[in-house]
Formats: C-alpha cells, structure tokens, sequence
C-alpha cells in the first residue's frame, strides 16, 4: 500500500522550469534526467542549486548501462556519484538495459535477455554502482515491443530475482509495462502479478501512441486511462513513496503535467488510507 506522506510530481524539462519554481507547490518533488547535469557547467550548476533549495530532486540515470557485460562506464559512474553527492536525494533510479556494447554508445535503452546469465551481469554491476554510490538505487522496467530470444525468464521474474540479489528497490514504469502488455496482447494486471511489487517505491506515468499495429512509448500524449487503472492497482498493493509523469513530445502547459501530479497524489493517498 502506497505511503500515506507519498510525493508526486513531474520529470522536469527545461521548458517548465520557470513555472516549475512559480507553481512549486503544486509538485512535491522532481525528477532531474541526470545525464543533464553530468558535466561541470556554471550555468547548469547554479540551476541545480536553485532548484535544490526548492524541491527535493531524484536524478534519473540513462546511460548507466547496467546490462553491458563488459561492466560499467568508470568516469560516467564517477559523475553520477558526484551529482548524487550534489543532490542528496532519498534514492537514485537507472533502467535495467544497456545503452553501451563493444566500447560503442547504441544511443537508446536496449533490451536484455531475461537468463541467469544477465542476471549475473545486471548483479555484478549493480554492486559496482552501489560501491560507489551509497544512495539507495531504484531499478526500472524499459518498453520494449518485443520478446528477446533466449529468455528463459519473464521481466516480472528477472526483477523479482534481481531486487532480491541486489537489495535495490524498483521503479515500476506503468506505461512501460502496460504499452508491453498491449503489444503482447497480454492482461496488463495479470502481467503485474509477476512483479516484485513489495519492491516497489516510485511509479512512472506516460502516455504513448499507436505507430500501425504498434504502441510506442513515447511520452507524447497524456497518461492514458488503462495506465490510470494500473497505478491505481500498484498504489494498493507497493509500498510506493513517489509518482513521477514523464512527458517529452508535444509537451503541454505545466499546468496539465501538475494536474496529472495531482491526480496520481490523491489516487496514492485514497490507497493509503
Ligand atoms: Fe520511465
């Protein structure tokens, strides 16, 4: 069940960042893409100090690569536990996925086999992460429109051995697992079931779109009804301390962001009670 004093707010975008400050009350907490603020800049700096004083922030890794067998990125986990040293948030989060392989930058969150295999991997340089940062890391779900051969697990599986091998917490994407689900023609709450949702501490909010017979994720519409539903049935059921909505196509007024904020409050909230 959520916790009666959970937060919720947005992903910031530079485009918000002025009425983020103006209508602060409207957010409990931000989310920061912490790729963002990885290199030194006067500039950025100042912003984030500004902020820092205002909101309590959680950054949000993308280009950890926690899948890449090769191990991690040393000079980019170095920057990460700067910003986090900077930040002081409550918890810190990264996908389970791997954005790097031979030495080489893939540019997206590639997916990972589900076998023991990765399991090791994705262990091993979660160890790696939480050696150098002492912020308790959240883990997350990417979209993903296919199956990758060779699992020999489901997602739900390989995170429920994961959060329990590395102690991490999870941060369930609900438009992740949902738009999946629809791409499988899965039940969406049936596919919930094999999540570790004891685990769960914070949950994103998104809206995609339809490309032919395909959902995509892409941040581009209002959190959808079914995603509303979802969450709805994560709050009841995870120890959910924070709700975050991402948007980065088509981006609205702040406003409509604060309100979705809202929405998924007073559902955290009514789940508490
Ligand atoms: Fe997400």
């Amino acid at each position: 069940m959520a916790a009666a004093e959970a937060k919720a707010g947005i992903s910031l975008r530079r485009a918000h960042a002025a009425e983020a400050f103006l209508r602060a009350e409207a957010l409990d907490l931000i989310e920061i893409v912490a790729d963002h603020y990885l290199q030194p800049h006067p500039r950025r700096n100042r912003g984030l100090a500004a902020l820092r004083e205002r909101f309590t922030i959680v950054p949000h890794g993308l280009d950890l690569s926690l899948g890449s067998a090769e191990g991690l990125n040393v000079p980019y986990l170095r920057a990460l536990a700067t910003l986090v040293d900077v930040v002081r948030p409550p918890y810190w989060s990264e996908h389970v996925a791997f954005t790097r392989a031979g030495g080489r930058a893939i540019g997206h969150l590639a997916p990972i086999p589900y076998t023991d295999e990765a399991l090791e991997v994705v262990a091993r340089n979660v160890a790696r992460a939480q050696s150098a940062i002492a912020v308790p890391l959240a883990l997350e779900n990417i979209a993903c429109p296919f199956d990758v051969p060779f699992a020999t697990m489901t997602e739900g599986a390989f995170f429920k051995r994961l959060v329990e091998r590395t102690g991490c917490s999870m941060l369930l994407d609900v438009a992740n697992l949902y738009y999946n689900a629809l791409n499988r023609g899965t039940d969406p709450f049936r596919l919930l079931d094999e999540y570790p949702l004891d685990a769960v501490v914070q949950c994103h909010l998104a809206g995609g779109h339809r490309s032919q017979a395909t959902w995509i994720d892409s941040h581009a519409q209002p959190v959808p009804e079914g995603v509303w539903q979802l969450f709805e049935n994560v709050a009841a059921r995870a120890p959910l301390k924070a709700a975050i909505v991402e948007r980065d196509e088509n981006l609205p007024a702040f406003s409509e962001l604060a309100a979705e904020a809202a929405r998924a409050r007073s559902i955290m909230r009514r789940c508490a009670a």
